[in-house]
């Protein structure tokens, strides 16, 4: 077939690791690095926008104004001659509200108005210097027409569609170039109505790859705040190839077996910063990524600076925080600090593999609470997950310096699992007050491939973090 996903692959959660056979004799690639690697807390970009004040508690300084920017036109999607009736399809007059509100880009910016109703509507195109309000009760309805989600190019660093190959439905709400967009609201809804999606997945009659509900690509200033999302048909809001994108006070829901409604996936992106989200769905709550194997490697567009704080939320077979996998642009600088998780596969999950190359560097992850987790903390390798025969075997990926602090779990099944991968073990690895109850005896972990450090750990760590010399570059905080 050529195609090495196998059907329910792109859900790289907590299937059984696949396998592990073909290249174990190959390559021993030694990363020689010895250097230090001090862990500072990402405190906001280092440029913020606009003279706004930083304030390190607070996505300030992300998104460049304070509070919602002023739009010198507003008008009402019924002015265009929306009918919010759950029933008329209210494609083509988002198309042209927006395309009338182009207009104003450089005439002070402009804002449409979604008063509550159901506004049934396929794909559009958000454009700059723009606000989409949803009023209280204001419900977007995501279409159930796949044609009303057009297919467009798959993005260079996954070379494909993330599920099918060749390109990808476009995504319900759209931007790509876009500077100064503010999505937001008195709590209205966005719906995917993605279960027709899940269904073409769950029979395998997708011919396409899913869209999301929101993907904003190759743009900054990007405010997503104080609405409800819902029911996305796939990843729920993915910035891919931004800067400056502040994502707050959402609630985010799927189903708990809706595939891959990853709640936020900021790829290949930089300066993004989450916070006050509460999210339940089928896969990872927030996922970080870079792009996939040789082609992520080629495009090279990391993921850096990002901040995810206050994030609480529930997925049974999958993790509240993942770094990856797909992650071949590299992944550095990110703090994840305040994050409730409960009845969930995993906490805290990185996630790599052969072939994906690039990095995960300074990820710090503290004062996490989890309960009834299964893996509180879990790296893992290999799932085969590449996009095509022309990944590259020897693309080992380079982990190094992850410092988890401040963490406890309740009524945890096992112990954590720390998997490296052979002939690239993952490094500086250093864990400070961690505590992990409610596991039976002998409540031991799983290391391999990995050196660091740990102190305050209970229960007792693998011997490859204790008392490995180096230690005081863990005494950051
Ligand atoms: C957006 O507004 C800013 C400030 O008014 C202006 O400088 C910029 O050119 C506008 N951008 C677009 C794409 O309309
Ligand atoms: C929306 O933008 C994409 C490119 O990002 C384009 O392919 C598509 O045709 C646009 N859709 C509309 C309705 O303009
Ligand atoms: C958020 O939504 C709530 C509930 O509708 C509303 O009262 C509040 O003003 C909104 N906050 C912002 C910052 O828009
Ligand atoms: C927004 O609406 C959702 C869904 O109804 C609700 O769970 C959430 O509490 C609301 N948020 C606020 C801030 O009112
Ligand atoms: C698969 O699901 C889609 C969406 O619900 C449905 O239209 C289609 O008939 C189903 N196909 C099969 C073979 O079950
Ligand atoms: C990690 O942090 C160190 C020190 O703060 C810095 O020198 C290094 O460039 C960072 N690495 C990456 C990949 O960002
Ligand atoms: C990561 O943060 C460190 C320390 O603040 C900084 O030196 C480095 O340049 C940052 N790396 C990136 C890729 O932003
Ligand atoms: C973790 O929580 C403690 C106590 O609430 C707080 O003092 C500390 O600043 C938090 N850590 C970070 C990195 O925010
Ligand atoms: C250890 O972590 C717990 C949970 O976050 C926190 O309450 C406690 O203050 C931390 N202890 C130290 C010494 O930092
Ligand atoms: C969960 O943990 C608490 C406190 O450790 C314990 O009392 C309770 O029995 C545990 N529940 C289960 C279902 O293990
Ligand atoms: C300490 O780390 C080095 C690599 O940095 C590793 O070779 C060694 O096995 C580690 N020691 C222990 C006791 O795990």
């Amino acid at each position: 077939m050529g195609n090495f996903i196998n059907p329910s692959s792109s859900s790289s959660c907590s299937r059984p690791l696949l396998l592990f056979l073909a290249f174990l004799a190959i390559l021993l690639l030694q990363f020689s690095s010895k250097s230090v690697f001090p862990i500072r807390f990402v405190s906001g970009p280092s440029r913020p926008g606009d003279d706004v004040p930083v304030d390190p508690r607070s996505c300030a300084g992300f998104f460049g104004h304070v509070g919602l920017p002023r739009r010198k036109v507003a008008m009402s999607i019924a002015e265009f001659g929306g009918v919010g009736d759950g029933k008329t399809s209210n494609t083509e007059t988002f198309r042209k509200a927006v395309r009338y509100m182009q207009g104003f880009g450089h005439k002070g910016g402009s804002q449409l108005n979604v008063p509550k109703g159901k506004w049934v509507t396929g794909s559009f195109n958000l454009t700059s210097n723009f606000t989409l309000f949803l009023e209280e009760g204001a419900v977007i309805l995501g279409s159930q027409d796949p044609k009303e989600w057009p297919i467009i190019e798959p993005l260079p660093s996954y070379g494909r569609g993330r599920e099918r190959l060749g390109g990808r439905h476009i995504s319900l709400i759209h931007g790509d170039g876009l500077t100064n967009v503010v999505i937001t609201g008195q709590n209205g809804t966005i719906d995917g109505q993605g279960k027709m999606w899940w269904e073409l997945w769950w029979n395998r009659t997708l011919e396409h790859t899913r869209g999301h509900l929101v993907e904003l690509m190759n743009s900054n200033n990007i405010l997503i705040s104080n609405l409800t999302f819902l029911n996305s048909p796939f990843w729920t809001i993915h910035p891919v190839y931004c800067s400056n994108v502040v994502i707050k006070d959402m609630t985010i829901l799927a189903p708990l077996n809706a595939p891959n409604t990853d709640g936020i996936d900021p790829d290949s992106s930089t300066n993004v910063c989450i916070e006050d989200c509460y999210i339940e769905s089928g896969d990872d709550l927030v996922a970080v990524k870079s792009g996939w194997d040789q082609y992520g490697i080629t495009i090279a567009r990391p993921s850096s600076n990002i901040i995810v704080r206050r994030v609480s939320g529930t997925t049974p077979t999958c993790s509240g925080v993942g770094i990856g996998s797909e992650m071949s642009g590299g992944i550095s600088n990110v703090t994840i600090d305040d994050l409730h998780v409960w009845d969930s596969a995993a906490g805290v999950r990185i996630k790599s593999d052969k072939g994906r190359g690039g990095y995960i560097a300074n990820i710090s992850i503290s004062n996490i609470t989890m309960k009834r987790v299964k893996i509180p903390i879990r790296f893992s390798r290999g799932a085969n997950d590449h996009p095509d025969e022309g990944w590259d075997p020897k693309a080992f990926p380079k982990v190094k310096g992850i410092f988890i602090s401040n963490v406890v779990s309740l009524n945890s099944t096992k112990a954590p699992v720390l998997q490296g991968i052979k002939g690239a073990s993952f490094e500086e690895i250093c864990l400070k007050n961690v505590t992990i109850l409610g596991l039976a005896p002998p409540r031991t972990w799983q290391c391999e491939f990995i050196s660091g450090f740990a102190s305050e750990v209970f229960p007792m760590p693998c011997l490859q973090l204790q008392n490995n010399g180096s230690s005081f570059w863990c005494s950051y905080s």
